[in-house]
């Protein structure tokens, strides 16, 4: 079959308006930081990261989501709502160079409390420290409602906290922000592919981990309660994280639900394919043939840092551009 005739009968494809493209926002100017763990990919000060989008945005990236790195860190993780931290300063730039772009900003705390947890802590009656719930889910709200001030289209709660999708969409409402999208992180599993991720946003738990709020490998139905229950908040896009080992999933929350579906092929599903191509253990052909896994499972949005190559000039990932 040729070339031609294989792509008229492809099912699936690839296409520029699938991919959002994470970034690592840092305080500060003309600085960008490598992140030793996920080659290619850099925290970048505001203004570096205006001159980093350059490329992918005119080669058709639409759509970029952003993660902070707050100067100071304390236990209520409160430069997270600060209108001057990296986040909003990035969301503003963009709006001002990039007006198409679409922004989405992840609203969560871990990379803004001492702690690392996703929210602050508390001491349950049996001398257990916790996040403590309903502060947290004020605080998320919070956060949102600043990224939406700043910009954001699509606001992103990462951290999977009973109601979050619920408070944010009262707290925009009440601000006027109607508009604003969600994304919620719904089916968020405790998985070992996001170590490269902590490394990048500087956001390890100090102690405990995150398995009380992330979901359990071994569940499939469970996702989908999670799904429902952040639709009936008001969710607007759901998401099922990560996507290479949670393939069933999207499938099911595809088959399930009609809004669209969001997978994040997270930091070390990007990683270990870097690192074995970095070796010539395996070809480059790997990649597009993972994210085309990832689309035909049905994700309709691909939030992948293989999208900085995808968009890159001399691209090697045979994707459908949409500005060519
Ligand atoms: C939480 C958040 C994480 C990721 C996205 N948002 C880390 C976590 O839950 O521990 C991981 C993304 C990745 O691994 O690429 N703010």
């Amino acid at each position: 079959m040729s070339r031609t005739l294989r792509e008229i009968t492809g099912e699936t494809r690839l296409t520029a308006e699938n991919f959002v493209l994470p970034y690592f926002v840092r305080t500060g100017s003309n600085s960008e930081v490598p992140i030793k763990s996920m080659p290619g990919i850099s925290q970048f000060t505001v203004d570096r990261l205006i001159a980093d989008m350059e490329e992918p945005v005119k080669n058709g990236l639409r759509a970029v989501l952003l993660f902070g790195l707050p100067d100071k860190k304390n236990s209520e993780g409160s430069s997270a709502w600060d209108s001057r931290g990296p986040v909003p300063a990035a969301l503003r730039a963009i709006k001002k160079y990039y007006p198409e772009v679409v922004t989405m900003a992840d609203v969560c705390m871990c990379e803004y409390t001492d702690h690392g947890h996703c929210g602050p802590l508390t001491e349950t009656k049996l001398g257990e420290i916790t996040v403590d719930n309903d502060k947290a889910l004020l605080l998320h709200a919070r956060i949102a409602t600043a990224y939406a001030e700043a910009g954001a289209d699509v606001v992103a709660p990462s951290g999977m906290m009973d109601g979050v999708v619920g408070a944010i969409r009262e707290k925009l409402d009440q601000s006027g922000f109607i508009d604003t999208t969600i994304m919620a992180y719904s089916a968020k599993y405790a998985s070992s592919f996001y170590g490269p991720f902590r490394d990048a946003a500087e956001s390890p738990p100090k102690s405990g981990d995150r398995k009380t709020y992330q979901m359990s490998p071994m569940n499939s139905r469970e996702a989908l309660r999670e799904v429902e229950l952040d639709i009936e908040e008001g969710a607007d896009i759901v998401m099922v994280k990560p996507a290479l080992a949670y393939l069933d999933i999207i499938r099911m929350v595809r088959d399930e639900f009609i809004l669209p579906v969001a997978a994040y092929n997270v930091s070390g599903e990007y990683s270990m394919l870097k690192a074995a191509i970095e070796k010539n253990w395996l070809s480059y052909d790997a990649v597009a043939e993972t994210l085309l896994s990832i689309r035909r499972a049905g994700a309709d949005i691909i939030i992948s840092y293989f999208a900085r190559e995808i968009f890159k000039e001399d691209s090697l990932i045979d994707v459908y551009r949409h500005s060519r």
